[in-house]
Parts: C-alpha cells; sequence; structure tokens
C-alpha cells in the first residue's frame, strides 16, 4: 500500500518544530510529509498559544481549510501542541470540521488516534503522562530532511511561577528525559551529518535525572561538533555551568538568558525569582569567565502596572546588560495564568506599542554597534545552505550565534554540506547590519 500524505503546519518556538519532527516520525511507517495541503490526507496544526495573536493565527488557518474539508470529506485534520491542550473539548466544539486534538503526550499515538477520527471518533485526548514519552527522532525519520544543525529535546514542561506565562499549564511538570536517550539521539544525529546539537526545554538547566544533572550531561555531549542549548531561566544558571563555558571547546559562546523587564517592582509580579541587581551579577560572573560569550534575551513590555518608570528601567537594563540580540513582546494576557487573574491588562494596547518600539529602536542601535566590531574579522560559521533572502548567497551561524549571509568565492563549485570538515568555513566580515553579519569566504 503506498504511503498516505500528512501536510503539518508549525506554529511557535524550537520545542514545537522539535514535536513536529516526533510526529513525523510516530507517522512515518502510514505516512510521508507533504509541502502541498491540497495533496494532504491527514493536516495537523502544531500550535502555540504563549501570545494571544499566535492563538488567532490558528484559528484563521483552520477556517481556511474548511473549503478542503468540503471537497475532500475523507480528510481527517488534528490539532496538537499549546492551544489543544489549552481548549481541549472546547476546540471541537467551535470548529465543526476539527476531527482530531491531542495533546504534548499523545503524539506518540498518533497512528491510532488518526485511525480512530477515521473511523469517525471526534475526539480531544491531552493529558499529561508521567514518564517522558519521546524515542529517537530525526536521523531515524527518513522524510525529514538531513539537517546541519539539530534539536534534540531534554526536558519537557516548566515549573517555574512566572505569572504571565502558559507553558506550565500547556506543557506540564517537568520530565527529563533519560540521559542514555539524549546521548543515543546525539550520535546518531552527529553520524547522519549534523555538525551542531542544541538541547532543548523551556527551562532546559532544570534537566536532571538519576543519571546526570544539566551540567554533567553537558559534559558528557564532549562529541558533539558544536553544542548549544535553550533556554535558562537565570536562576539555573549554575557557576559549574559557567565554568563548563569556559572549559568545554565544543560548547559555543551562547547563552540565551530571559530577563523580562528591568524594574524589580515587575520583576516581583512577574514572580521571577530574582532582581534585576541579581541578574546583572549573574551576567557579569558569565563574562568574566567568557569573555566572547554572546547573551541574548526576551523582554515584555506593557505588563499589568507598568508605569513609565519601570519602563525606562527596562530600557536601561537593556543597555546596562548590552545584550548581543532582544527578543521582545507585548505583554498578552493568557487565560488562567495568575497574572490574567490577579491583574487587570492595564497599559493601553497604543502605549504597548510605543514601548515596544523604543525597546527595538534601542536594541538596534546597539547591535548595530556592537555588529560593527566584527568589520574585517575573520569568524568561523557553520554553513546551514542558502541564504532566505539571496539563493547566490549561504548562510550560517558563528559559535555566538550571530548570522552570517556571504559570497562563496572560493567555494567549490557544487559545495554541498557534506560532512564536517566542509561544514565550517572561516568568513572575513565586510559590512553588518543590526541582525546579521555580511562577508566573502
Ligand atoms: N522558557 C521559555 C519561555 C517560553 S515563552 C522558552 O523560551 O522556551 C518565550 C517568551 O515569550 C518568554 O520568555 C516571554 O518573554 C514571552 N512571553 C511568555 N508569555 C507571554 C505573555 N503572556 N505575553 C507576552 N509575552 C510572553
Ligand atoms: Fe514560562 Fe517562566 Fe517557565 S517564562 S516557560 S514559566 S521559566
Amino acid at each position: 500500500m503506498s504511503p498516505k500524505n500528512v501536510f503539518i503546519k508549525t506554529y511557535g518556538c524550537q520545542m514545537n518544530v522539535y514535536d513536529t519532527q516526533r510526529m513525523l516520525k510516530s507517522l512515518s511507517s502510514h505516512y510521508q510529509m507533504t509541502e502541498d495541503i491540497e495533496a494532504a490526507d491527514v493536516v495537523l496544526f502544531n500550535t502555540c498559544s504563549v501570545r494571544e495573536k499566535a492563538e488567532h493565527k490558528i484559528m484563521s488557518a483552520l477556517g481556511e481549510l474548511k473549503p478542503l474539508k468540503k471537497k475532500k470529506p475523507y480528510l481527517v485534520v488534528g490539532v496538537g501542541g499549546c492551544v489543544a491542550t489549552q481548549n481541549a473539548d472546547k476546540l471541537l466544539k467551535k470548529v465543526p470540521h476539527l476531527d482530531l486534538v491531542f495533546g504534548v503526550d499523545q503524539i506518540e499515538d498518533l497512528p491510532q488516534l488518526i485511525h480512530n477520527a477515521k473511523n469517525g471518533q471526534r475526539k480531544s485526548e491531552t493529558s499529561f503522562k508521567q514518564e517522558y514519552s519521546f524515542y529517537a527522532v530525526n536521523s531515524l525519520v527518513e522524510n525529514v530532511p538531513k539537517l546541519v544543525s539539530s534539536f534534540v529535546s531534554v526536558i519537557q514542561g516548566c515549573e517555574k511561577p512566572c505569572t504571565f506565562c502558559i507553558v506550565p499549564t500547556t506543557r506540564g511538570f517537568e520530565k527529563s528525559r533519560s540521559h542514555q536517550e539524549v546521548i543515543q539521539e546525539a550520535r546518531s544525529l552527529v553520524g547522519a551529518g549534523s555538525c551542531e546539537i542544541v538541547l532543548l526545554g523551556q527551562n532546559v538547566n532544570a534537566y536532571r535525572t538519576k543519571e546526570a544533572t544539566f551540567e554533567e550531561l553537558v559534559a558528557s555531549l564532549d562529541f558533539v561538533p558544536r553544542l548549544r542549548y535553550i533556554t535558562s531561566h537565570p536562576n539555573d544558571v549554575s557557576d559549574e555551568m559557567i565554568r563548563i563555558h569556559r572549559d568545554q571547546k565544543n560548547l559555543c559562546e551562547h547563552i540565551h538568558m530571559p530577563i523580562q523587564a528591568g524594574s524589580n517592582r515587575t520583576l516581583k509580579r512577574m514572580v521571577r525569582l530574582y532582581s534585576r541587581e541579581e541578574y546583572m551579577d549573574k551576567i557579569k560572573k558569565i563574562r568574566e569567565e567568557v569573555s566572547t560569550i554572546a547573551i541574548t534575551t526576551d523582554i515584555i513590555v506593557g505588563f499589568p502596572g507598568e508605569t513609565d518608570q519601570d519602563f525606562e528601567e527596562t530600557l536601561s537594563a537593556i543597555e546596562e546588560a548590552q545584550f548581543d540580540h532582544v527578543f521582545a513582546f507585548k505583554y498578552s494576557p493568557r487565560p488562567g495564568t495568575p497574572s490574567k487573574e490577579k491583574f487587570s491588562d492595564d497599559v493601553p494596547e497604543n502605549l504597548k506599542n510605543e514601548r515596544l518600539q523604543r525597546v527595538f529602536d534601542v536594541s538596534e542601535k546597539m547591535h548595530l554597534a556592537q555588529n560593527q566590531s566584527y568589520v574585517g574579522k575573520k569568524v568561523e560559521v557553520l554553513v546551514e545552505g542558502p541564504s532566505k533572502n539571496n539563493p547566490k548567497k549561504l548562510t550560517g551561524r558563528t559559535r555566538n550565534n550571530k548570522i552570517v549571509n556571504f559570497i562563496g568565492k572560493n567555494l567549490p563549485d557544487g559545495f554541498k554540506i557534506k560532512n564536517n570538515a566542509k561544514s565550517f568555513v572561516n568568513v572575513v566580515i565586510h559590512d553588518v547590519t543590526p541582525h546579521s553579519l555580511n562577508g566573502c569566504y
């Protein structure tokens, strides 16, 4: 029997990108991936609900699917990920042409769930399982393109009390994956040609099993050409982790450590568990040990009760910390989160927009100045493929996660990313933008 086609649209964070690969793996004995939604037998949306806007996008994508479902009544339409977990049965009620709603712990059950849906059972199944349910993903999946850089999930869920965040609700309690399984997956990915492994977790530094702490896990992955991890809650970045950054050669000089706000009043209401001063001390310590490290962050503007003074403190924190990249978001009240229950969303939309723009302006100016220090320098780049904006150029990243677009003047014809040796090149930077470096190999 020829395989059927599955179309998966992914929204949201790296964890969702990884979960899509899990879905493909889970379905691989009966389904192949298609990029053409019209040719699909199964359409799955892997969703994000961290902000309201993300949720709206999914509802409109589901709406657009109505004519296709009418034309192909046998089409199975499913919603997975965070919107699914949060809304479960409500989604089935709201969207009549939806067949299936599944949570992050049901991905391995997808073949059965789809089979049931085909037999007319419209169902939502989103409960959390006790055990970490993943198994080796990427390299075993024939129809997932082999990647230069691959994700490996090591911990699911988050137990931090951040009042604005829906992740603890949608991804549940922390479950770390077995040490042996992580090593095995990393080995098979490196064996299949991956030059970089990115360890994933909502708060990846909270990883802990009977066999290993996060620090021990990182130390045991010394065979990976380039190793990264994302995302770190500042309180869980230990002194030992900072020393590993200094001493372990394959661990890249980059750490994503969301500060969220610069005012202690706001940080307290967010229940981030650190003060501005403690955060700044931490980055000072990191930079003392690893001077070339890039520190990137997330910022929320317009959190309930944020005054002009609070916001000015966020801007001054960005400048004080000299972040290498800032991801900024407008506060979005999420159902069931403590901040939505306790505080009113009292910063008007136009003020949130204005503050967001000011964060972008301050950050861009800072990033441009930082990037200018690279002009004339040679940087080691892991080549990821052709540049999205200009197919005549190649694109890749430095160890400290700067995006580099470059012309391959000296590249052999038909340059292909085949093995480690060929995937790393030394690029000379000749000009820069706030978000990337341009150069020549
Ligand atoms: N530790 C996680 C955080 C998940 S959410 C990770 O990065 O994987 C990512 C970012 O979205 C957060 O750091 C925060 O800046 C932002 N965010 C989360 N909830 C939000 C909300 N309710 N409104 C606006 N931004 C939010
Ligand atoms: Fe969310 Fe805070 Fe965890 S931002 S993912 S609850 S560390």
